[in-house]
C-alpha cells in the first residue's frame, strides 16, 4: 500500500484530527450490481474497514462513521434485522484487529436502543481496546443529532438542580461535556457519499465549523484513495472559523 509512507500529496502536518463519515449509497450500489441491499451493506463494512486501517495509519485521531441513525428504523424491518446482524458480526470480527492495530474503539449515540446483542459486542469491544492509545474509532448507533442535544440537557438538568452547574456558567465548553463526544475534538473534515447535500442529523453541534467533502462515490466504493483526496482537499481550505483571511 503506498499509504505505508509519507504521502506526496498530504501535509502530515495538517491533517484533519477528527474525520467524520456518512457512509451513503449502500443501496443504490447493491442495485447496481443487482444485489440485495445487505449485500451493499455488507460491501460498505469492507468500505470502512479499510478507511478505519488508512486512518490509523495516517495518524488521524478520530474517525466517526454513522452506522446506523435513530430514522434508519424506519427501515423495512428485515434491512433493520440484517444490519443489526451485520453489526454484530462486524464488531466480533473485528474486535482482535482493532485490540492489535491498536485503535480504541466507542460507540455514540443511544446505545441502550439497540438489540442486547448487539450492545453486549459493543461494550465487550470497548472493553477490550479501551487501553488502546491509537486511532479512536468512534460508531454512530442508533444516532441522531438532534436527539444528542436533548440527551444533554437531560444530563444536564439534575447538575444545575443539584447546584453543581450554575445556569450563569453554561456556555458552549461546559454544553460540549454533556455531549456523546465529550473530550473529543470536533471534526474538522466531515464526507459523505453518494452525493447527497444533507447533514442527515449527523453531529449537529459538533459540525459548526467542518469542512465538508461531498463526493458522488457510492460508500462501497470508497477507497483510501478517495479519502486521501478528501484530506488533499481540506489541506488546501483556508479555515476561517467566521473571521476574515488573514485575521
Ligand atoms: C447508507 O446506505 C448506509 C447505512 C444506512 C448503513 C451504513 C452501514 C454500513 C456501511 C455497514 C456497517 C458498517 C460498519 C462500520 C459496521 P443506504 O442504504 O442509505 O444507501 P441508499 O441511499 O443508496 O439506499
Amino acid at each position: 500500500m503506498q499509504y505505508d509512507n509519507e504521502n506526496d500529496a498530504i501535509l502530515k502536518a495538517r491533517l484533519p484530527r477528527h474525520i467524520a463519515i456518512i457512509m451513503d449509497g449502500n443501496g443504490r450500489w447493491a442495485r447496481r450490481h443487482r444485489l440485495h441491499r445487505i449485500e451493499g451493506h455488507r460491501a460498505g463494512a469492507a468500505a470502512a474497514k479499510e478507511i478505519v486501517r488508512v486512518c490509523g495509519k495516517l495518524g488521524i485521531q478520530v474517525l466517526t462513521l454513522y452506522a446506523f441513525s435513530i430514522e434508519n428504523w424506519g427501515r423495512p424491518k428485515a434491512e433493520v434485522n440484517a444490519l443489526m446482524m451485520l453489526l454484530e458480526e462486524y464488531i466480533q470480527k473485528e474486535a482482535q484487529e482493532l485490540v492489535a492495530h491498536n485503535v480504541q474503539f466507542r460507540a455514540i449515540g443511544r446505545l441502550q436502543g439497540l438489540p442486547a446483542s448487539v450492545q453486549e459486542r459493543l461494550y465487550e469491544t470497548i472493553g477490550l481496546t479501551q487501553g488502546n492509545n491509537g486511532l479512536i474509532l468512534n460508531l454512530a448507533l442508533n444516532y441522531g443529532g438532534r436527539s444528542e442535544i436533548v440527551d444533554a440537557v437531560q444530563a444536564m438538568i439534575p447538575e444545575i438542580q443539584r447546584g453543581s452547574l450554575k445556569v450563569e456558567e453554561l456556555d458552549e465548553e461546559t454544553f460540549d461535556r454533556f455531549l456523546y463526544t465529550a473530550g473529543l475534538p470536533d471534526p474538522d473534515l466531515l464526507i459523505r457519499t453518494s452525493g447527497e447535500m444533507r447533514l442527515s442529523n449527523f453531529l449537529l453541534w459538533q459540525s459548526a465549523y467542518a469542512e465538508l467533502w461531498i463526493t458522488p462515490i457510492l460508500w462501497p466504493d470508497f477507497t483510501p484513495e478517495h479519502l486521501m483526496e478528501a484530506i488533499a482537499a481540506y489541506q488546501k481550505r483556508e479555515r476561517r472559523f467566521g473571521r476574515t483571511s488573514g485575521e
